[in-house]
């Protein structure tokens, strides 16, 4: 298939272009570059050694949108184009609705008046709100408690409606849980601008002496040693879940949550961490940060029921990986 990916160049993004190329698929990248860098087209092409488009533009220009639509045959789109960060969803969420919605409804009307009926949305498991671990995809939504949580709600709703109403058109919506490491190679992975908000950029800026010492939120939670517990995945097997996910689509609204099934808490990451790398990774206690749930991790059993995917790589490779591209790169 010919897939226009948006958001080709980011973290998750570029690690799922790689994983369509070697399963034979052909990549359309679509992205503005505003949080990642134009080397990683290159880094892709290493990788795969294949050919790959590239328009940068946003995708909230419709016009400049169209024009990839109507200068290519495109049989699916993987829209991962969007704003991430809580906190600064909270500062600007205005920028934050009109980036991560309106990017998606261009997408959408154009899918339609296009007749390109397979859509792959990145959504997040922040959508679960405060619900019982583990999640599960038919839980009820509790509201999320920023910006950024709501442009996930609300764009599963826009797609579940105009899936309703256009019978051919079929959306696959991917519930993340915490992407963590990198591609094998080293080449391509998470290089997040400024002080990191997530838990392995910071651990690893810390490991290369960036970084002073890591700050962990809480140690007073209802948890195996007080600290928050996460499910985390390695991003390639992320990226893996969206081929499957492309290549099994089915008619309607299919929602599946893609993380591992177990949850690990900030205290065993680290630990991983300096077991997996052989580094000191120094720490302290600090107040519980605004937001933060105690337990974050998903049912994992739908993706493997219907799409024959499930999580493959540890928590020791997830370290590893993430440290060689941290060590390579920056
Ligand atoms: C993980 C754990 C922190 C940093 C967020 C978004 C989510 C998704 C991924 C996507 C928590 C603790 C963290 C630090 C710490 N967004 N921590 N010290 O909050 O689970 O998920 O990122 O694009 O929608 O909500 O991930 O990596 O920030 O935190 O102690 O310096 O690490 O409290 O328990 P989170 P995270």
């Amino acid at each position: 298939m010919n897939i226009l990916v948006t958001g080709g160049t980011g973290y998750i993004g570029s690690h799922t272009c790689v994983e369509l190329l070697n399963s034979g698929h052909s990549v359309i990248i679509a992205d503005n570059l505003s949080n990642s860098r134009i080397e990683v087209i290159s880094r892709i092409k290493q990788i795969t050694g294949r050919q790959i488009f590239f328009y940068q533009v946003d995708v909230t220009d419709e016009e400049a949108v169209n024009s990839i639509f109507s200068s290519n045959r495109i049989d699916g789109v993987i829209h991962f184009a969007g704003y991430k960060s809580v906190t600064e969803s909270v500062i600007k969420p205005l920028e934050y609705y009109f980036n991560n919605i309106v990017s998606t409804m261009v997408l959408i009307k154009l899918c339609l008046n296009y007749k390109v009926n397979k859509f792959v949305f990145s959504s997040s498991a922040t959508v679960y709100g405060e619900n019982k671990v583990p999640f599960v995809e038919d839980m009820e939504l509790l509201p999320p408690k920023n910006p950024y949580g709501h442009t996930k709600v609300i764009n599963e709703k826009i797609l579940t409606d105009v899936a309703k109403a256009n019978p051919d058109f079929s959306v696959a919506i991917l519930r993340y849980f915490n992407p963590i490491g990198a591609h094998e190679s080293g080449l391509i992975g998470e290089s997040p601008i400024g002080i990191p908000n997530n838990l392995m950029p910071y651990i690893t800026q810390v490991a290369k002496g960036k970084l002073d010492k890591l700050k962990i939120y809480g140690n007073d939670y209802p948890t195996i040693d007080g600290t928050g517990v996460r499910d985390y995945i390695h991003v390639v097997d992320l990226a893996k879940g969206h081929v499957a996910a492309l290549e099994k689509l089915k008619k309607g609204v299919n929602i599946y949550n893609l993380g591992t099934g177990k949850g690990t808490s900030v205290l065993q990451l680290v630990h991983a961490f300096e077991e997996a790398n052989h580094i000191k990774i120094p720490y302290e206690f600090v107040a519980r940060r605004p937001g933060d749930i105690a337990e974050c991790y998903a049912d994992v059993s739908r993706a493997k029921r219907e799409l024959g995917w499930s999580a493959e790589r540890d928590i020791i490779q997830m370290c590893k990986d993430a440290w060689r591209f941290e060590k390579n790169n920056s």
